[in-house]
């Protein structure tokens, strides 16, 4: 990945349209002058249809069913995203895990949004870090299970964002240091080199999410070398979110 890729995970915010459009537009506005950076905006379901048409700004989904149609209350289908144009979706956030998404049914999710042909932002992360580095095996589980049966010339439309638990939210103990994010990121590209092979291993996208904010984007993209940024709260603020998207779009 050459460019940047910040994303924007609104989650089940803001609570109106009329909200949802001003910052979608203070957004739009500031991306006018990004020309390096790949800018996501994941918006609750109900208010994609009325934000305003652009070629600058992707939408992308939260999250998505694992089955492909049918008589599942509640659900999105990845075919439902492809015909809404949307060209992206997170799947595995600690938020929807917490619901009950299991590593196989992520699986199952990934591999219809293969078969829709959408680019998945697959998140991983540990709750806890411990001593005797048991949340290496976790992350590792994780990715080896959410990752079954996924080829080679699939995993060029996946991303990894890792995000740490107890670094998301108002409840987070703290963000992450850059020097964690780098071991962190080490460690997938080596468990992605044992799957798969070093090309894939070196080419896998890996983005940093959990409370991101202006302050410390810079840090993270340059001396943590993210692949890009899983931005929450502060991508409900323009102001914030544009500050982040520039930082990101003056690196080479
Ligand atoms: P946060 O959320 O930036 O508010 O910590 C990040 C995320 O959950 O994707």
């Amino acid at each position: 990945m050459s460019q940047k890729l910040i994303i924007a995970n609104w989650k089940m915010n803001p609570q109106t349209q009329k909200e949802a459009d001003k910052i979608f537009s203070g957004i739009l506005l500031s991306v006018k002058n990004i020309k390096n950076t790949s800018v996501v905006v994941c918006p609750p379901s109900l208010f994609i249809g009325n934000l305003k048409k652009n070629n600058k700004i992707l939408i992308g989904a939260q999250n998505v069913s694992g089955f492909s149609d049918g008589a599942y209350t509640g659900e999105i289908s990845a075919k439902m995203l492809k015909d809404k144009n949307i060209t992206y979706s997170i799947v595995g956030h600690s938020e929807s895990r917490a619901s009950g998404d299991s590593n196989e049914l992520i699986n199952k999710k990934i591999n219809l949004l293969l078969k829709n042909k959408l680019n998945i932002v697959l998140c991983i992360g540990e709750k806890e870090r411990d001593h005797n580095g048991f949340y290496l095996s976790f992350i590792k589980k994780q990715l080896h299970e959410c990752l079954a049966g996924i080829s080679k010339s699939q995993i060029k439309n996946i991303v990894i964002a890792y995000e740490p638990i107890w670094a998301i939210g108002v409840d987070a103990l703290r963000e992450a240091d850059v020097s964690e994010f780098i071991e962190m990121s080490i460690f997938i590209k080596k468990i992605i080199g044992d799957m798969y092979d070093v090309k894939t291993a070196h080419d896998i996208g890996i983005l940093y999410g959990g409370s991101v904010h202006p302050e410390n984007a810079e840090s993270f993209l340059i001396e943590g070398r993210a692949s890009g940024l899983l931005v929450g709260r502060d991508s409900l603020n323009a102001k914030k979110f544009s500050k982040i998207l520039i930082c990101a779009d003056k690196i080479k």
